[in-house]
């Protein structure tokens, strides 16, 4: 992974997307608010949107990326810092806006600092964005309530993806995946044929993966692959994707 694959798109990412992900990030804060999970990873933050809704929920999040595209797109202001201040001003409790951390990270894998910081120095302004693989992650274990991992899984190669779903239950007991899944039922057949739309506009590779994630049950598949327990499950896209709240499982290692 030495090109970034989002260098292109970052800037056009929010805009041409929020329209349709926004009522996924939403979800997801639903059930962390519902749950109890107040202290949040999310792995393949890309430009932040999902923290920022978090964070305008009441819910602290840290937001991690490889992408240094996407993380650029993270660190305007507008597209983080805004749900922030507006809940500040209005009195609400909230993290206080992203500042990027210095990062010093060179190579597409970031390697672990010896001794993982503990979770509040990681909550000071300047510390709440970080470029890390999510296969790697810089952080104690079990030091997050839950990691989400958003429409990042199905463009991995699958050792990548199951290296990134066992580090992130190495950080955080739970899980939150929200990725494609296949149609169950007819009803659900025309959002998932749609769906290879936007992933074939992604590039060859990006397309690759998604295929294969599909061929091996989506988001279903992978967590029933793993081993996990599924405590919460809430359709997206109209069938075609699933927010999954899962934790390790008696089979799950
Ligand atoms: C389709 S975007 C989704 C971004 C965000 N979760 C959202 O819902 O808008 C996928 C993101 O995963 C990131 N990503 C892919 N593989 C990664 C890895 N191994 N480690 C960290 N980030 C990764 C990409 O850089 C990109 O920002």
């Amino acid at each position: 992974m030495t090109a970034d694959p989002y260098a292109r798109i970052a800037e056009w990412y929010d805009l041409l997307l929020n329209p349709v992900l926004d009522g996924v990030r939403r979800a997801v804060a639903d059930v962390c608010r519902a749950e109890g999970l107040l202290r949040v990873l999310d792995a393949c933050c890309g430009t932040g949107r999902q923290c920022a809704v978090l964070r305008g929920a009441g819910v602290a999040c840290v937001g991690a990326d490889f992408s240094p595209a996407m993380l650029g797109a993270a660190r305007s202001a507008t597209r983080v810092a805004r749900p922030c201040e507006r809940d500040a001003s209005s009195g609400g409790g909230c993290v206080p806006p992203v500042i990027a951390r210095p990062s010093g990270m060179s190579g597409s894998v970031p390697s672990a600092p010896a001794s993982p910081p503990s979770l509040s120095p990681l909550l000071l302004p300047s510390l709440s964005l970080l470029r890390a693989d999510a296969r790697v992650l810089p952080f104690a274990d079990n030091v997050f309530d839950a990691v989400v991992l958003s429409l990042a899984l199905h463009e991995m190669p699958e050792p990548v993806g199951n290296a990134a779903l066992a580090e992130a239950l190495r950080v955080a007991p739970r899980v939150l995946l929200a990725d494609y899944r296949l149609a169950e039922r007819n009803l659900d057949l025309p959002a998932a044929l749609f769906v290879h739309l936007p992933e074939r506009l992604a590039g060859a590779e990006h397309y690759r993966n998604f295929r294969g994630f599909m061929a091996r049950g989506g988001v279903e598949g992978l967590a029933h692959r793993t081993g996990l327990t599924i405590l919460r499950r809430e359709r997206l896209f109209g069938g075609a994707g699933a927010l999954l709240l899962a934790e390790r499982g008696s089979r799950a290692g």
